[in-house]
């Protein structure tokens, strides 16, 4: 019965390439907030977002599917909160970034190219907290 089939492994790949999907989007939505008052964070949003793409086609290649829309909420959210509570807002992205390296995880023995991914979302969470202590 489908209704109690099991997450594939590739189910569980395929929802990650939305997720980055739905993370290159957050971060350059992120950017246009921040970017007339802090130019430099701005730039490194942008950069994490291409990062991000990186991470969608890794994963497009194992499924093999092509995913054009990002799921919103997460950009709407977390903009939100950035205009009023950056610190609040890089809070949840770091964590984010370390729950999405966490997802990773059980499946970097069947992918190996999951582990660079998984080691670049430490790196996003890292870099999340870094902004706070440099700007906010
Ligand atoms: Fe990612
Ligand atoms: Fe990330």
């Amino acid at each position: 019965m489908a209704l109690f089939k099991k997450k594939t492994t590739m189910d569980h790949i395929l929802s990650a390439q939305q997720g980055e999907l739905d993370a290159e989007y957050m971060y350059n939505e992120m950017a246009k907030v921040v970017e007339k008052d802090y130019p430099e964070v701005a730039e490194n949003f942008r950069k994490v977002a291409k990062s991000e793409r990186a991470h969608y086609n890794v994963c497009a290649k194992i499924t093999g599917k092509t995913l054009t829309k990002p799921v919103p909420v997460k950009a709407i959210l977390v903009s939100n909160i950035l205009k009023k509570n950056p610190k609040l807002a890089l809070t949840l992205v770091a964590n984010g970034e370390y729950d999405a390296a966490s997802d990773y995880a059980p499946y970097i023995l069947e992918y190996p190219q999951i582990e660079s991914v998984l080691k670049d979302e430490i790196r996003h969470g890292d870099n999340a907290k870094e902004l706070i202590a440099k700007y906010f």
